[in-house]
This record gives C-alpha cells, sequence and structure tokens, in this order.
C-alpha cells in the first residue's frame, strides 16, 4: 500500500489515515482512555466482516476485564436517527457499564455514538442540549464518554465534528446536539472501510461534503483557515468523487474522498447556509437521505445567492480548473457534476411534494444553519427556493 496516502494528523482531532489502520483500533481505544468500549454502528453494517472483526480485535486486545464486561455491539441506528435510537444506545451505554463509545458506521451511527457517549453522565434531557445560544454549558463535561470514531462514508464529517443531529419526532424537528468535547478523541480515516460502499451512497455522501465546503466557503465572516480548508476540500471532491463512484475499489480516491469529507466538517464550524437549512426539515418530514437532499438542492440555493458569491464562485472555478468560469461556470460544473453521479435534478424525484412547503419554509429559517447564508433568509424565501426545488425550476428561485 502506497505511504503516501498514510498520515498521523492532529487538527481538529488526532486522524490516523491510511487504508489498513483499523488494524489500530485497540490501540485508539487506549489512546482515547477506553477499556470496555461500547461499539455503536449502523443497522445494516451489524453483521458485516469489519464490525465483526473490529469487536474481535477489541476482545483479543483484551482491554481489561473479561468478555462478559468487555466490549459490546449496539447495531439498532437507522438513517435519520431519533430520541429512541438515543436512549436504547444509553440503556445499552449503562447495563454493559461502558466507558467510552466506538462510533463506527455513517453518519446516523457516528451522531448516535457521539451523542450517547455525551448523554451517558448527564443529568438534564436532550433537549436541554440544543446548539442554541450557549445551552451547552448546562452540560457536566466530566459526564461526557471520549469516542473512537471510525467513518465508513465520505461525507458528513461527523467524526471530526462537535455535533449531532437528531430527529424529534414529536415535532419532526432535527435538532443539532452540540458541546466542544463530543470532538472525538481519535478518528481511524480508512479509505478500506469505504471501498463496498454501494456507488449511490457514495455520489450522496460525497455531494454533502462537497456541500459542506461549499456552504463553509461562501458563509460571511473572518475566518480564513475554514476558508482554505473548504477550497481544497472542494478540488478533492470535484476531482476524486466520479473516479469513486465510477470504481468503488480506488483507493487513491477512497482515501482523498475521505479526508475530504473530514475537511468540510472542519471547514464549516464556520457555518453553513440555506441547502442544510431547507434539508433539515425536508430530512425530517419526507426521510429523504440528508446527502442527496442536499446535492438536490445546491443549485437553487446558488441561483438564490448568486449576487453575493460572484467573487467566490471566481475563486471556485479557478482553483477546480472549470471550462467555464465566475458563477456560470460553476453552476454549469455543479449540475454536470450531478448528472453524472446520476442525481436527480427535482426534489420531486426523492418523493417531496410541495404540500408541506410553508412547514418547511418556517422550519428552514429557524435551522442554525439558515444563519451562515451569505444572504440574509426568512420563511418566505425559504419556502420559494423549496418550491423551486421540487418542480426542478432554476428560474423560479428568483432573487433575494
Ligand atoms: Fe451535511
Amino acid at each position: 500500500m502506497s505511504t503516501r496516502l498514510c498520515g498521523n494528523w492532529n487538527y481538529p482531532t488526532t486522524i490516523w489515515a491510511g487504508p489498513g489502520r483499523i488494524a489500530e483500533l485497540p490501540a485508539a481505544c487506549s489512546l482515547a482512555g477506553m477499556a470496555r468500549p461500547l461499539l455503536v454502528t449502523d443497522e445494516g453494517l451489524t453483521d458485516t466482516s469489519m464490525i465483526k472483526s473490529a469487536l474481535a480485535a477489541l476482545d483479543r486486545a483484551a482491554l481489561q476485564g473479561s468478555a462478559r464486561n468487555g466490549a459490546a455491539l449496539f447495531g439498532a441506528v437507522r438513517g435519520n436517527p431519533a430520541l429512541k435510537h438515543v436512549e436504547a444506545g444509553l440503556q445499552a451505554y449503562r447495563a454493559g457499564r461502558h466507558d467510552g463509545v466506538v462510533a463506527f458506521g455513517g453518519g446516523s451511527a457516528l451522531d448516535v455514538g457521539k451523542v450517547v457517549a455525551f448523554m451517558s453522565g448527564q443529568r438534564r434531557p436532550l433537549w436541554d442540549f440544543e446548539d442554541i445560544g450557549d445551552f451547552w454549558t448546562r452540560a457536566d463535561p466530566a459526564g461526557i464518554a471520549p469516542v473512537v470514531a471510525v467513518p465508513t462514508t465520505a461525507g458528513t464529517g461527523s467524526e471530526v465534528g462537535r455535533a449531532g443531529v437528531i430527529l424529534n419526532e414529536e415535532t419532526h424537528q432535527k435538532k443539532i446536539i452540540f458541546h466542544p468535547k463530543m470532538m472525538p478523541r481519535v478518528v481511524i480515516s480508512d479509505a478500506q472501510l469505504t471501498v463496498a460502499l454501494p456507488r449511490d451512497v457514495t455520489a450522496a455522501t460525497g455531494m454533502d461534503a462537497f456541500v459542506h465546503c461549499f456552504e463553509a466557503l461562501c458563509a460571511p465572516g473572518f475566518h480564513p483557515l475554514a476558508d482554505g480548508v473548504a477550497l481544497e476540500g472542494l478540488r478533492i471532491i470535484h476531482r476524486y468523487l466520479p473516479r469513486a463512484c465510477r470504481d468503488g475499489g480506488d483507493i487513491e480516491a477512497r482515501a482523498h474522498m475521505l479526508a475530504a469529507a473530514s475537511m468540510g466538517a472542519t471547514a464549516f464550524q464556520k457555518g453553513l447556509g440555506g441547502v442544510h437549512a431547507i434539508a433539515h426539515p425536508v430530512g425530517s418530514w419526507f426521510n429523504t437521505h440528508h446527502g442527496l437532499t442536499n446535492a438536490v438542492i445546491l443549485p437553487y440555493v446558488m441561483m438564490f445567492n448568486r449576487s453575493a458569491i460572484a467573487e467566490k464562485a471566481e475563486l471556485v472555478s479557478r482553483v477546480l480548473e472549470l471550462r467555464g468560469r465566475g458563477f456560470d461556470g460553476l453552476l454549469a460544473a455543479v449540475l454536470e457534476l450531478r448528472r453524472e453521479l446520476g442525481i436527480a435534478h427535482a426534489l420531486a424525484g426523492l418523493g417531496v411534494s410541495a404540500d408541506k412547503a410553508e412547514i418547511i419554509g418556517r422550519e428552514a429559517a429557524i435551522d442554525p444553519s439558515a444563519g451562515g447564508n451569505p444572504i440574509p433568509l426568512d420563511a418566505a424565501k425559504l419556502e420559494r427556493i423549496f418550491r423551486a426545488a421540487v418542480d426542478g425550476r432554476l428560474e423560479a428561485v428568483g432573487g433575494p
């Protein structure tokens, strides 16, 4: 294996990158200070050989304690995870008297794993820690268990994020649970774990990372660190996502995509924008895939933001070495990328209808992501963008 695809990085947390490095999972757990981890994963991964061998490796390492009270598996996580998934995970965590979490899987498993570790020593209910103002200071930092994160998709970047998105089924709202200490202590970024990912999931998750980089770059505010990371993330995804989709076994493309996903989440500490603001309620109401939803909505929000992002679009078009420059060149490239990846042009193609347009507009306006949009958004504007995206009519977006 080429050593140039390997590296140990220390920002924004400790990342061990390289194909095959899952072999170092027991060492990562030791470094994070856990002896009896609960391995949290997606329902669809529980019977895979990668999860079985990870558990076996943890057992073999005999991280103190007997098998009866050692590492254990919690695999009841589904897409768009809800409070009940967190509660079931917490029950498993407490029953096994675990001292940390290995969050292993796609964005949903990573988010649930991180939130279980966060909630393990809290006395307040989950929704008290929503990412609003300084709510996070309500948490007892001593009650937050450590996390080792192992992503198996390249998109969400949750492995380097300080939040988890959990669905409140009573209100149908996705809530962002935030605390600085939710950042995983160690990340194992092993591209080998992503080669079996189907083409459509590779495309959808990869586009989530693209949107993270793009919205972070376009978010207002002085943050050259985030801007630099976002710009390189965009270049990597534009170059390697089509390759990873064409040939899932292209380990070089997979390794770059995994890095770019972490870069997207690193960059969006600066902020997100209208794409995520709309995608969150759409996912809550229509149970659509998060990355796919973002991929469909992106060009509509770009159209709305057109007057505010001309300079950034010019920069991106140069870095990506696009045929056409500026906003028009970039929009054309985004549409071409989506076509190449087989992503629908309209939300209607995902089974989303306009009958909830008013609610989507309202909820998008209060989504924390909305604040990062380069042009201020309100419910009416978001409803207009959403309706245009449902119908697939870019020209119907209009200006701010
Ligand atoms: Fe996202």
